[in-house]
């Protein structure tokens, strides 16, 4: 899915976009949209990111007008994306381009569809942003 939504975010050909399975808080304020991919495990999200998100926030890291999205892979309640979308929009004011993009366990291709419109619909909101 991440591979997929990053094919979208470059199809535009003006917008630059990493893969990352780890983040540094501090790391976040560097980027100008992301994207959180993220499984429901217990019906929460994995605690790398409740840490990841907790610590940005003592430490006092703006990420206010930044623009997000996010995605995940679930089983049957698939929770993760939706309290992930909510943080980053009522707690750092993130400008959230689309609901959390959710898929049922593996992607076939529509969803794999699915998962590069989110990434050019991104890529577009930062074009128009520039
Ligand atoms: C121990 C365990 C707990 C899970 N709990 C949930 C859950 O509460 N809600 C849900 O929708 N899916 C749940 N799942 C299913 C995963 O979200 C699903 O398999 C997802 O595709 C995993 O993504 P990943 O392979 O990227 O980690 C659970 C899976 C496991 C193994």
């Amino acid at each position: 899915m991440a591979n997929a939504i990053a094919e979208g975010v470059k199809s535009s050909g003006k917008v630059d976009v990493e893969i990352n399975y780890h983040v540094d808080p501090h790391d976040l304020s560097s980027y100008d949209a992301f994207i959180v991919g993220t499984p429901t495990y217990n019906h929460d999200m994995p605690v790398d990111f409740k840490n990841l998100f907790l610590e940005a926030a003592v430490e006092g890291i703006s990420l206010k007008d930044k623009i997000g999205a996010v995605f995940g892979s679930y089983g049957w309640s698939g929770e993760a994306p939706k309290l992930i979308l909510e943080i980053m929009k009522y707690k750092f004011e993130m400008k959230i381009t689309e609901t959390p993009l959710l898929v049922k366990y593996t992607p076939d291709q529509n969803a794999l569809n699915e998962c590069r419109n989110l990434g050019k619909k991104v890529s577009e909101s930062l074009m128009n942003r520039a």
